[in-house]
């Protein structure tokens, strides 16, 4: 280990150990080392997929077959993964902290922070294993069970949609205010396996360091294997993967 990387984590440690409130944000680099793959290593494909096709409003109303083959796909992947010691540190650091001074932003719809043990978890991005009803507007819960075609409402028979938040929508408004809230009040902002580049998911670091705030503004730690666009906002740098976890060590957790 390089002496900046021993020095980071010494700091972190400290920043953590004195941390009244604690906001961290995930993205898809948690999940990378259980096997789901990165959006941005894809080179804009999923699946096979172009992003637009399966991932957005137009996309839904040219072809929802095609969009739920991909959706039945992902949820059918989820099932193989399981979560890594990242996601399980993190899980420990909650009950240590407790949940009233730890929030997880997660910007993942694969679950895997709650399979861990996350408790207090607010999912911008949605969930794979909810759907929306068209016609009701009921959010179900259905786990992993396998789906195929295009589902119907058990209730009223509309067509049922992935509860996920797709390219050019809006993300929930209450988890989005939770967010908001968690990041303005966090004297620690933990950043964790995220290119930081969709909005406003990523706007969370900027309000953490000072927009809006009453309070100083927080500490930020950036855990990833590189250099992202949350970097430069970021006033302590560990990198490597999140899975492996020195950080959590040095904090006896
Ligand atoms: P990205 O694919 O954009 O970025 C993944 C990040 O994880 C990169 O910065 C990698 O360097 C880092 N990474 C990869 N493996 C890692 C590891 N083992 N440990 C630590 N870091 C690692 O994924 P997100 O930032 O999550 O939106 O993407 C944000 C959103 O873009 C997603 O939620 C999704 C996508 O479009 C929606 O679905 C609405």
């Amino acid at each position: 280990m390089s002496d900046d990387l021993t020095e980071a984590l010494d700091r972190a440690a400290e920043q953590l150990r004195d941390a009244r409130s604690v906001c961290v944000l995930t993205g898809a680099g948690v999940s990378a080392e259980s096997g789901v793959p990165t959006f941005r290593a894809s080179d804009g494909l999923w699946e096979g997929h172009r992003i637009e096709d399966v991932a957005s409003p137009q996309g839904w109303n040219r072809n929802p077959q095609l969009v739920w083959d991909f959706y039945h796909l992902r949820r059918a992947n989820v099932t193989q993964v399981q979560p890594n010691p990242g996601h399980h540190a993190l899980a420990r650091m909650e009950q240590h902290w407790g949940s009233d001074r730890w929030t997880l932003v997660t910007q993942n719809v694969d679950g895997l922070h709650q399979v861990a043990g996350s408790r207090h978890v607010l999912e911008l991005h949605g969930s794979l294993r909810r759907t929306r009803c068209l016609d009701c507007g009921e959010i179900v819960d259905q786990g992993l069970k396998p789906m195929t075609g295009i589902p119907n409402c058990p209730d009223c028979q509309g067509i049922l949609r992935p509860d996920i938040v797709w390219f050019g929508e809006m993300l929930p408004p209450d988890t989005w205010r939770a967010a908001e809230r968690a990041a303005r009040e966090c004297t620690v902002m933990l950043v964790v396996g995220t290119s930081a580049v969709v909005y406003p998911a990523a706007g969370l670091i900027a309000i953490a360091v000072g927009e809006g705030r009453k309070h100083p503004p927080g500490i930020v730690l950036e855990c990833n294997l590189t250099e992202t666009d949350a970097s430069t906002l970021a006033d302590i740098h560990l990198f490597g993967p999140s899975g492996d976890t020195p950080l959590f060590e040095r904090l006896g957790i």
